[in-house]
Order: structure tokens, then sequence, then C-alpha cells
């Protein structure tokens, strides 16, 4: 697998580092990431060969997570934050498949995802979709930038998959939910995909170790009860915070016996 340094380099990329976006996008068998990114991605799969499934497992859960939305709750805008390299099935070709009026902003704060960001933006005619640079932590500008093209006097679905991971325990990702949910009205989602601390114990705090000694941004693995706390306040939908291929599984989606330390989760603001 190569990687390939992308063109236009105007936005400054620091390719020492393994960044997340880039380590996720190798995983999934991407072009764009680089040495070091590999490097730190190969000792996870040495530690975890189970990660190979597993992020395609949050791949085909954003995809069924999106399509209920769409198709089943009526939902027609989504502010999906830590959105990631563009892959098969983005939130905005999922959701404009069912509803083309569809309005979706993006979110990232890693410089090679807004040098993609124009395959996130295009659009089907009748809906919209905006890419903002900006930091979950930082969900005053993103609320206000949102606002551009979300309306939210009307329900929206607020997507963190694979992202509250990115913050630390002191930055105190359950209150940056809190403000995100406290924008929108009620009949909105929140939907979460997030590495489980508790389940292959053992092999996720050795890789999720490898990683962090390697990459500026730390992550941290979180236990069901933890990630279930960020769901305060809204109620989930069945059935509830599970392993992420368990929800709602579909043909194609990873045994329910085998064991996946990622948890996702969909809820409804009362
Ligand atoms: C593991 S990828 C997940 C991509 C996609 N949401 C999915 O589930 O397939 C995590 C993404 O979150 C972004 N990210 C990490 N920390 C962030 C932060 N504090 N603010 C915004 N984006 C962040 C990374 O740059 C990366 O693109």
């Amino acid at each position: 697998m190569g990687g390939h340094e992308p063109a236009g380099e105007q936005i400054p990329l620091d390719t020492s580092v393994p960044h997340i976006a880039r380590v996720y996008d190798y995983w999934l068998g991407g072009k764009d990431n680089f040495a070091a990114d590999r490097a730190a991605a190969e000792q996870v799969i040495a530690t975890m060969p189970d990660i190979l499934i597993s992020v395609r497992a949050q791949r085909a859960f954003l995809g069924r997570a999106v399509h209920y939305l769409a198709a089943e709750a009526g939902i027609r805008q989504f502010l999906d934050i830590g959105t990631g390299l563009p892959s098969a099935n983005n939130t905005h070709e999922v959701a404009q498949k069912v509803a083309p009026q569809s309005r979706i902003v993006y979110v990232d704060n890693d410089p090679i995802v807004l040098l993609h960001a124009r395959a996130l933006l295009a659009s089907s005619p009748e809906g919209v979709t905006a890419y903002i640079s900006g930091d979950l932590r930082d969900t005053d500008k993103i609320l206000a930038e949102a606002a551009g093209v979300l309306d939210f006097g009307r329900p929206v679905a607020i997507m963190l998959l694979g992202v509250l991971h990115c913050i630390p325990d002191e930055d105190d990702p359950a209150a940056l939910v809190r403000r995100l949910l406290a924008a929108v009205p009620s009949g909105s989602y929140l939907v979460i995909a997030h590495p489980a601390s508790d389940i292959a114990t053992e092999q996720m705090s050795r890789s999720m170790g490898r990683y962090n000694e390697q990459a500026r941004a730390p992550v941290t693995a979180r236990s069901h009860a933890q990630v279930s706390s960020f769901f305060a306040g809204v109620d989930l939908l069945e059935p509830g915070v599970v392993q992420l291929h368990r929800w709602r599984a579909g043909t194609g989606d990873p045994g329910t016996r085998r064991d996946l330390a990622n948890y996702g989760g969909v809820g409804r603001k009362p």
C-alpha cells in the first residue's frame, strides 16, 4: 500500500507524526497516508488485527445509522464532526440517496481532510454540503458557522463517529456533547461510535498505548458506561449502546458472535 503526497500543498501538513485521519485511511485501504501513519497503523494491526474489521464495521454502522435517520426518522440535516477522509458511503451520499434535499455540514480539524474536502462537497443539486475546518472543542465556532447551512430550529443529527476518543478526559468530552445537544431542538439525534476499553481490554490498551507513544494527539478508549453517559438526556434507540456491528446489523456485517472493541449508539433528544 502506498501513499502519495497530496497535490497543491498550501495547507501545512506535518507528515512526521501519525495523524488519526491518515491512520484510519490506511486501515480502510486508502492512499492518503504517509510513512509515519503507516508505521503506527501497522503497529496497531500487529497488536490488534481486528482493527481492520472494526474500522470497516464503523463505516457500515455510519451507513446504517444515516440511512435509518434519513429513511425512517425523517432527518434532513446532519452535522458530522470528525468527518475523516472521504471514503465509500460518506454521510451526504447515504442521506441524499434517500432524500436529495438533505443538508450536511462536515467538520474536521485535520488539514489533510480540508485538502480533500471537495470530494465531500459533491452535493445533490437539491441539497447542500458544506465543510468547516474546526475543532470539536470549539463548539461555538462550529455552531455559528453551521448555522449558515443548517436551520437549528429544525431537527439535526449530530454525528460523532470515531472522534470523541480524540478528546481526552481533561477536555471534558461530555460537556462538548451537551453543548452541541443544547443547540438543537427536540426530535434531533445523536450518533456516537467510540472505541471500547472494556472489550479485548489487554489488546486495546497495548495497541492504543503504542499509538499514543507516537502521535501528537492521544486517543482514549472508554468503557460501556462511559460511552453510554455521553447520551445523558437523550432517549437511546434500540438496541442501546452496543458493539457497533450489532447495532441493527444487516447482511454483510461481521457476525454478531465476534467481539469488536468499538461501541455505537443512536439517541433522540426528547
Ligand atoms: C477515526 S476518523 C473517523 C472518521 C469518520 N467519522 C468515520 O467514522 O468513519 C476521526 C476523524 O476525527 C478528526 N478529529 C480528531 N480530533 C478532532 C477534533 N478535536 N476536532 C475535529 N475533528 C477531529 C480526525 O482528523 C479524523 O478525520
